[in-house]
């Protein structure tokens, strides 16, 4: 595929295939993976602004990152505009280059507090927020959805909205909250978004293979694509798309995030950040249910690293 660096704001990002925000999967040392694979950007799950104040520990672990990740881009959650500001020029995000905001979580309960996708139904609201978050000075970058329903997709007018009010960039995953993660994404609600407006238009949704990444760039005319669910299951789809040569196989790579993860994080966030990843490397191969029990019962780093290399050491031949 023809990738290249993306100029986003004063930025430059390195390639224009990006990594989706996925909770519970993109704390750092995932984003430092995808980064080293040759994704141009990653982003932090969704963190609430509500939260930010509070100043727990779970809010702590997702706005960990170091200088090492080359740009840093938090995703806020939030519906109050004054909220939202407060959040994006707070002390605890000053380690970020990037405000992202999430304008396309589907989840009832966020639905119903006006957040995530229920800003599609409330342009103004989203536009105050857009403007509220500028005030950090830093750029700011809209992730959304084609609409609410499938019979009232908007993409195009929402993203001028977003432009209008100071958006740099704008991520659509092409489809309707309605769809939630399955079908066929809007390729020409994408295409329409990207023609209304002269920012960098992202598009995301469905990219499950390298063809269907090509696909996507060219149905759409987007400035780039967003990869989410595959990227854990087949991390290696960034360096195949950006011509990055790798030597790592699998193994090396998952042994590579146990390693920093615990050299970073809790045993126990370490535990269940690693079962779900090594379960989503293991999709699609034969064999795997026994190793899936081990995995699930494995009590500390340890035997994680023997269940690893047990499920992996058998598939070196598995290199790219
Ligand atoms: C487990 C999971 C967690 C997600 N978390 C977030 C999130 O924190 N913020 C966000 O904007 N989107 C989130 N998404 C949506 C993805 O970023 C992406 O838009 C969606 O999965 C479609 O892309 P895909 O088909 O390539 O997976 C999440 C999706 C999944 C499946």
């Amino acid at each position: 595929m023809n990738t290249n660096p993306l100029r986003l704001n004063h930025l430059l990002l390195s390639s224009n295939v990006l990594m989706a925000p996925l909770a519970g999967y993109t704390s750092w040392p995932f984003r430092m993976l995808c980064q080293e694979l040759g994704a141009g950007l990653c982003f932090t799950e969704m963190v609430s602004a509500n939260a930010l104040k509070y100043k727990d520990k779970a809010t702590e672990k997702l706005l960990y990152t170091t200088r090492e990740e080359r740009i840093r881009a938090v995703q806020l959650l939030g519906s109050d505009p004054a909220v939202m500001e407060r959040a994006a020029c707070s002390e605890a995000l000053s380690g970020f280059d990037i405000i992202d905001i999430n304008m396309g979580c589907p989840v009832p309960n966020i639905f119903k507090s006006g957040e995530g996708s229920a800003l599609l139904a409330d342009p103004r609201r989203a536009a105050a927020i857009i403007r509220g978050c500028k005030k950090s000075g830093k750029p700011v970058t809209v992730k959304t959805r084609v609409g609410i329903r499938q019979d009232e997709l908007i993409a195009a007018e929402f993203t001028k909205m977003c432009e209008e009010a100071g958006a740099d960039m704008v991520s659509i995953h092409g489809r309707s909250r309605s769809m939630m993660y399955d079908g066929t994404p809007y390729y020409d609600q994408i295409e329409q978004a990207k023609s209304a407006v002269s920012i960098p238009v992202i598009a995301n949704g469905g990219i499950f293979s390298d063809s269907e990444a090509q696909h996507m760039l060219e149905a759409t005319g987007a400035d780039g694509v967003m990869i989410g669910r595959y990227a854990l299951q087949d991390p290696y789809i960034f360096s195949r798309l950006t011509g990055r040569s790798v030597t790592e196989d699998k193994y090396s790579l998952l042994m590579g995030q146990l390693e920093l993860t615990s050299r970073h994080y809790d045993e126990t966030y370490t535990l269940t950040y690693m079962k779900k990843l090594a379960s989503y490397c293991m999709k699609k191969r034969s064999g795997t249910k026994k190793y899936k029990q081990l995995l699930y019962h494995c009590g500390n780093v340890k035997e994680m690293k023997q269940i690893l290399k047990a499920i992996f050491y058998e598939e070196e031949a598995d290199r790219r």
